[in-house]
């Protein structure tokens, strides 16, 4: 019998081969939860669930491209072969692509949102409903981030999928209300992750200079151990929209009292990153 803050829960993780994904599912793990994870990196996978396993949970780990409505209804049939319904829906897997519009092709449009933000719908489409019908509450965690309330443009395409996680993440929230089950919104800013490796860039956006800061500011960022924390506390505390890391919380902050000046810092940030534009 396990002992934590979740033990016995079970708590799906997308995304769970690396950074956020990774930690979140470890930490959950490590809370008594047992896990249902999915990823496309089948290696990484294998590690987090060895983890886990060593930890002395259940893991059910499959490898699932969250984008593809086919593939989530597949692995929602397995997982409720297994388990009535889950406990905790953490949508964290997504991708980055880096630029404004004229660095941002239609084919990587339809690739970040179709990861970043239909992925998220089809986690909640195929999982939500058994956690209703189940009738024990619940909770859903969206992976969002601060660039969901303040868009930039050397992130547009990215931004616009994490303004609509947020907005989502709003909405079902007051949806779901009546089900007892929490939605909500998480907003890191800089988390060291491999996000970047993993993001599409074209032209200058993948000049060595411009990978080199890119790769400089992400090594200031924090830890996706943080994140984990701040993921469990949001689900023991029922919280909406949780701002993770100090500039998260600065840009939220500033976006409603200040807007111009959000803007003018902003502004330097991307010239910082982009002195070329
Ligand atoms: N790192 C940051 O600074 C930061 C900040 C804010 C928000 N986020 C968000 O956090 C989440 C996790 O990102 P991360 O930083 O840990 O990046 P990461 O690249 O380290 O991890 C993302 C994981 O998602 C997996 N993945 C990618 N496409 C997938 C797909 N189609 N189906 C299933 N799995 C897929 C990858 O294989 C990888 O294991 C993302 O939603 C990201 O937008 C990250």
């Amino acid at each position: 019998m396990s002992s934590g803050r979740f033990a016995g829960k079970v708590v799906l993780v997308t995304g769970a081969g690396s950074g956020i994904g990774r930690a979140t599912a470890l930490a959950f793990a490590k809370e008594g939860a047992d896990l249902v994870v999915c990823d496309v990196d089948e290696a990484k996978l294998d590690d987090v669930s060895s983890a886990a396993r060593a930890q002395g949970r259940r893991v059910l780990a499959r490898k699932v491209d969250v984008s593809s409505a086919a593939a989530m209804q597949s692995f929602a049939d397995e997982v409720h072969a297994a388990f009535p319904a889950i406990d905790v829906l953490v949508n964290n897997a997504g991708v980055a692509v880096t630029g404004g519009l004229r660095d941002t092709t239609l084919e990587d449009w339809n690739w970040v949102m179709g990861i970043n933000v239909m992925g998220v719908v089809h986690g909640c489409h195929f999982f939500v409903p058994r956690m209703i019908d189940r009738g024990r509450g619940g909770h859903v965690v969206n992976i969002a981030s601060a660039a969901g309330f303040a868009g930039s443009r050397l992130l547009l395409a990215y931004s616009t999928t994490k303004f609509a996680v947020v907005g989502f993440s709003e909405a079902l929230r007051a949806d779901l209300r009546r089900h007892r089950i929490g939605v909500t919104a998480i907003c890191p800013g800089f988390i060291r992750t491999n996000i970047n490796e993993a993001s599409r860039r074209h032209g200058r956006f993948a000049e060595p200079a411009a990978l080199e800061r890119s790769r400089r500011l992400m090594e200031r960022g924090a830890s996706p151990d943080l994140v984990a924390e701040k993921i469990m506390n949001a689900v023991e505390h029922d919280q909406g929209l949780v701002p993770v890391t100090a500039e998260a919380h600065l840009i939220y902050a500033l976006k409603r009292s200040a807007p111009d000046l959000l803007a003018t810092i902003w502004r330097r940030l991307e010239a910082w990153q982009a002195p070329e534009l």
